[in-house]
């Protein structure tokens, strides 16, 4: 048999990344939209025109009366319909929690022809995608309707999903920018030292609100307060400096955080941050000046550090920005090869996430996370170079295909070798190509030994082989967790797995899927 080059593979997937590429714009898009209901419209367009679906309807599930609203639904009036969770497509994904993916609605029992028959619309094929919470719970549904270019793929349905957890990680963290907190607290000591003054505080602006990153004189409190109320409020919606002298006399000030602490506060020095683009990123304010009130010079000196509190939030935003881009094309990789093989979509991210599972009980500090974390989503990534006939054959391999398919981990490490990768990675390329590699030699591709393996790659090991063994696949019924953690033990028992690594993986699964008592 001959094998396709991996040089011409590459150049295939290349094409397939723009389209990813495109993708991960969505999110670009999203991000710099802050009010949620305009959000909501505005994912679901962009998502719709990115897999090229006619319309789409976003569902929300009422737990309580087991009903669905239609929280939006696009092009057409179908806003605030209530119906039965046990109707419809997009109530038995909810209540199944997976994906439902269909090439004719009229041909599916479950579909409800009534609204087409209300709205004159004729619906063909629909993917539905449930939106979990971390806790696995079903807030919702997303549907798309009629693909215009063939059916809803695999791939859609995994990139669906991805955007999905994505949006919610990033509601959940915020939108707004994080100057690193060792920074910001220099600033804010340079200030009282300078100004003479109680307390500091430096809010950065999110959303309708500013928060407070470091509050000086004021330990411990996380202040948050809506934009356009107090003083640093005000300054953060107009953009202008404020010295007020007497602050009970002023009626922008707001009395209450005073009230709440027991503090009193006389004079504010409050000026704002703002970026090269004119945008106020945040406001930076003093209180109280120890010997009277804030002067001319006091202003204008902390606009000076406000300017420089500016480009350190601006370069913080770069870095965030930088460290997003990294993770998204990381992400679009690993989705790129998993994609390859269309049984194993999201093999890498599960992995991924079973592997820092392992790490977090190890204890593993962030950085090692990092590296761990980059490694495992990349493990496969050399299947690039393995024929499609050969990874996707159903039967049994002969020795011929069987060797071919071993030498991902050699092109895993060549591929990644020849990536520009930052000093703190390295190691990558080497972690990610040792994950078949067995304690007792009798892994692939070099037949490395006990401590001659990567700890990192033993971590993929087992985190690639519980992933494996309990993921659905078309052609056979996952097995159960027990069963696959039987196998894991009998593999550490033979001295070819790490058992101290299986149990890690074990006690975080135990943590993960609470109430499903199995050891
Ligand atoms: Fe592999």
């Amino acid at each position: 048999m001959k094998f396709s080059d991996p040089e011409q593979e590459i150049q295939r997937l290349e094409q397939e990344n723009a389209k990813l590429r495109q993708f991960i714009d969505i999110g670009k898009h999203v991000g710099a939209e802050h009010n949620i209901d305009r959000l909501f419209p505005l994912i679901m367009t962009q998502i719709s025109r990115f897999l090229d679906a006619d319309r789409s309807t976003l569902f929300l599930v009422n737990w309580e009366n087991r009903n669905l609203w239609t929280k939006y639904a696009e092009g057409m009036a179908g806003n605030g319909v209530t119906i039965e969770l046990k109707m419809g497509i997009a109530g038995m994904c909810i209540l199944t929690r997976h994906v439902i993916n269909i090439a004719n609605a009229y041909e599916y029992s479950l579909f409800n022809p009534e609204i087409d028959q209300k709205t004159g619309f004729r619906t063909e094929s629909v993917l539905a995608v449930p939106i979990l919470g971390d806790d696995g719970v079903a807030a919702g549904a997303l549907q798309f309707f009629n693909k215009t270019t063939g059916l809803f793929s695999r791939l859609d349905e995994y990139q669906i999903q991805q955007a999905i957890r994505d949006f919610l990680r990033q509601e959940k963290h915020g939108f707004g920018p994080c100057i690193p907190t060792e920074k910001a607290k220099t600033f804010v000591a340079k200030l009282r030292q300078r100004l003479q003054c109680e307390r500091g505080t430096l809010y950065v602006r999110e959303n309708s609100q500013i928060r407070s990153i470091v509050s000086e004189g004021i330990e411990g409190m996380d202040i948050r307060l809506n934009i356009s109320l107090g003083i640093a409020g005000t300054v953060a919606v107009t953009g202008k400096p404020m010295n007020i002298t007497d602050a009970y006399a002023d009626p922008r000030f707001d009395k209450r955080t005073d009230e709440r602490t027991g503090y009193h506060t006389r004079c504010i020095l409050c000026v704002p941050i703002i970026a090269c683009s004119g945008e106020i990123l945040g406001v930076i304010q003093a209180i109280n000046k120890k010997d009277g009130v804030f002067t001319e010079t006091d202003m204008e000196w902390l606009t000076t550090l406000a300017s420089m509190v500016a480009i350190s939030l601006e370069n913080a935003l770069l870095i965030q920005e930088q460290q997003r881009q990294f993770t998204s094309v990381l992400k679009v990789m690993a989705a790129s090869i998993d994609a390859k093989d269309s049984l194993t979509a999201g093999h890498s991210e599960q992995v991924e996430k079973y592997a820092i599972g392992i790490a977090r009980e190890l204890g593993f500090g962030e950085s090692e996370q990092d590296i761990l974390s980059v490694a495992a989503l990349l493990h496969d990534y050399g299947k690039l170079g393995i024929d499609d006939q050969v990874l996707k054959k159903p039967g049994k391999l002969t020795d011929e295909e069987y060797a071919h398919i071993q030498k991902h981990v050699a092109f895993t490490r060549k591929i990644l070798g020849n990536m520009h990768l930052s000093s703190k990675y390295r190691s990558v390329p080497l972690i990610a190509s040792c994950h078949h590699e067995r304690l007792d030699g009798s892994g692939y591709d070099k037949g490395l030994k006990g401590s001659d393996i990567p700890f990192m790659s033993k971590i993929i090991a087992v985190a690639d082989i519980f992933e494996a063994l309990t993921a659905n696949r078309h052609y056979r019924k996952a097995m159960s967790p027990v069963e696959a953690f039987a196998i894991l033990d009998m593999e550490a028992d033979a001295r070819r797995l790490d058992p101290h690594i299986v149990s890690c993986l074990k006690s975080f699964w135990t943590k993960t899927n609470p109430g499903s008592d199995i050891f």
